[in-house]
Formats: C-alpha cells, sequence, structure tokens
C-alpha cells in the first residue's frame, strides 16, 4: 500500500516516497502482465490428475481387442480374446465410478433419421441411454467435440454432461478425428469407432480396450486435457504447460505388463493437430 502524506514530511522524503510508488505500481503492472500470461497459456494449474502419478500409476494391464464387425458378414472367428465393441464400451461404462470422458468427431448413436429404428440400430441406442444414466450414478461425462449443433450432445449437457466445443477450423483447418475414451483415468478405449450407431453395427471397427492401466491413462489423458483446454479458441498457444506433455513417447516408452506379458507402449497423437489424422496407439511387445 501506498500512501504519500506530504504534510508531515520535506520536500525530499516526499519525491522519494512518490518514486517508490512508482516502482511498486510498475512491480504490480508487471506481475499482473505475467500473471495473464500465465493464465491464458495452456492448462498450468490443470485439474487435478486424481493424485495417480508416474511413481503410483498401475502397469499390470490387461488388454482386450474390442471390433465390430458388420451384422451381414459372417467371419470365421478364431476364439481369441476378442471382443464386440458394444460389449467393450459397455464394460468401460460399468467400470466407471468418478468419471468417463470422450472424444468423438461423431455423435450420432441414435439412428433419429431412421423411422422406424432398425434393430442393427439397438446398440447404438443402448450407448446413448447408458451414457445418460451415467448421471444417476454420479459419474462426470466429459465431452470434447468440434460439433456445434449435435442434437445428441445436448440431450447429454442436459443430463449433466460437460461438453467443450474445440474449434479445429479455427486451430488447424482440420476436424477433430481423435477417438477414445477414459474411464477413472485407469480404464481406456482407443480405437477407429465413432459415438455412431453405425459403428457398432454395419461397419467395420477395431479398437484396444485396455482396463487397469492408469499409466497409459495419464498420457491419454494428457491428450484429452489439451482438447480440453483449447475449447472457444481460435488459435494454439505458444506456452504450454507441463502437464500437457507426454510422460512416455518412442525413446522413452512406458514399461508395463499386458496380459502378463512385459511389454512397452507409449501414444503417439501423430499431428493429429495440424494434418488431421487419427489418434493411434503404438503397442509394441
Ligand atoms: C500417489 O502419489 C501421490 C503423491 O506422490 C499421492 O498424493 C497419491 O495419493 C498416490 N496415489 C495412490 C493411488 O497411491
Ligand atoms: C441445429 O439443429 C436443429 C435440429 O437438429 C435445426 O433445426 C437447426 O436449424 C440447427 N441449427 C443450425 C444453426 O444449424
Ligand atoms: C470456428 O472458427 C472459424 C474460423 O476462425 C469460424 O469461421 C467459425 O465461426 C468458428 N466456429 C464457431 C462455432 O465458433
Ligand atoms: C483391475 O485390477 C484389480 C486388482 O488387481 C482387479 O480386481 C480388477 O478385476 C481389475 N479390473 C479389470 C477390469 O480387469
Amino acid at each position: 500500500k501506498c500512501e504519500v502524506d506530504g504534510r508531515n514530511e520535506d520536500e525530499e522524503q516526499h519525491r522519494h516516497t512518490q518514486q517508490k510508488c512508482i516502482a511498486t505500481l510498475a512491480l504490480f503492472c508487471c506481475s499482473a502482465v505475467l500473471m495473464v500470461l500465465i493464465f491464458s497459456s495452456v492448462d498450468i494449474w490443470g485439474d487435478s490428475e486424481d493424485g495417480i502419478t508416474e511413481e503410483n500409476c498401475s502397469r499390470d494391464c490387461r488388454i482386450v481387442l474390442a471390433e465390430n464387425i458388420p451384422d451381414d458378414l459372417s467371419l470365421h472367428v478364431d476364439g481369441r480374446h476378442h471382443i464386440p465393441l458394444s460389449v467393450g464400451f459397455q464394460s468401460l461404462l460399468e467400470q466407471a465410478k468418478l468419471s468417463v470422458e470422450v472424444v468423438s468427431s461423431v455423435w450420432d448413436l441414435n439412428a433419429w433419421d431412421l423411422e422406424p429404428t432398425p434393430g442393427t440400430a439397438a446398440q447404438g441406442q443402448l450407448l446413448f441411454q447408458r451414457l445418460l444414466r451415467l448421471k444417476s450414478r454420479g459419474v462426470k461425462l466429459k465431452i470434447a467435440s468440434s460439433l456445434t449443433n449435435s442434437s445428441e450432445l445436448k440431450a447429454l449437457a442436459a443430463h449433466n454432461a460437460q461438453v467443450r466445443f474445440v474449434n479445429m477450423t479455427a486451430l488447424t483447418k482440420g476436424g477433430l478425428h481423435s477417438s477414445f475414451w477414459i474411464v477413472d483415468r485407469t480404464h481406456i478405449y482407443i480405437g477407429s469407432a465413432e459415438m455412431d450407431w453405425r459403428s457398432l453395427s454395419k461397419r467395420k471397427e477395431l479398437g484396444v480396450v485396455v482396463y487397469n492401466c492408469s499409466c497409459l491413462a495419464l498420457d491419454l489423458h494428457r491428450v484429452f486435457s489439451f482438447y480440453w483446454q483449447l475449447h472457444d479458441r481460435d488459435y494454439i498457444p505458444s506456452i504450454w504447460s507441463k502437464r500437457v506433455t507426454a510422460l512416455y513417447g518412442k525413446h522413452e516408452a512406458l514399461e508395463l505388463q499386458l496380459n502378463t506379458t512385459p511389454a512397452t507402449a507409449y501414444l503417439s497423437v501423430r499431428n493429429a493437430l495440424f494434418y488431421d489424422q487419427k489418434l493411434y496407439c503404438m503397442l509394441m511387445s
């Protein structure tokens, strides 16, 4: 606090105090500018990572391939650990206790435009209903999307989902084409399927569901945070927080157990922001 009371001081002292005041004010302005800069960068303070850190995250993971084979295609099934995609999503939602975070470029689980709804669309509808019911279980649903006028996102938002719009057109002149889930920061899904009823019935889709893998989920959550923090921005900030930088990469891959087999893994969002490509999961045993 600067107070100048010239009446009881001589001229010299007065000037001195004034200088001090100006210096303090300048310092205050500088720190204010600095604070603004810090807060405007991406996720400096971030949201909490639930106390899971690189040191105590789980790397004893279970992985299953989740695929959708088109209804009208009969394929030889070799009896290995493949599960239908709809079962994979259902099991992830059953695990959820705290949060479900979803990135998908399409939200078309209900075949609104098809009357009457064909049987093939039932899985999509079921998944949508399950997402709506997360609210009653106290599970947070967060969705990052580049859709501006999706009736499904509006319906989910009305049921407590937090939906953030990412303007990929402004950011990269592209679209948001990643497709993944993070459940309780512990279980993840990465794959080709969008939140589209066709992905659960008519299309060939392939993905992985990885359970009990909070180490890998830490990095996928950073990708999610990255999109989450870009909401309503029309430029990509040049200052980045360490909290959105990947922990693991090609040269420092995560060492983990996948179905009790030693493996290394890292996530790569290969140029997703700049070349509009999908998010791939690189798994190397
Ligand atoms: C992991 O470690 C952090 C700090 O090192 C701690 O706050 C947190 O509770 C730990 N989490 C678990 C699940 O042990
Ligand atoms: C948004 O969607 C609704 C129906 O889904 C449509 O009636 C409306 O015109 C759309 N608005 C815009 C701005 O596209
Ligand atoms: C997204 O960004 C583009 C390009 O800057 C702009 O024309 C468009 O209006 C933005 N969309 C929304 C929904 O803000
Ligand atoms: C995760 O690990 C716990 C403890 O090892 C186990 O009880 C649980 O069944 C696992 N969850 C899944 C989905 O594999």
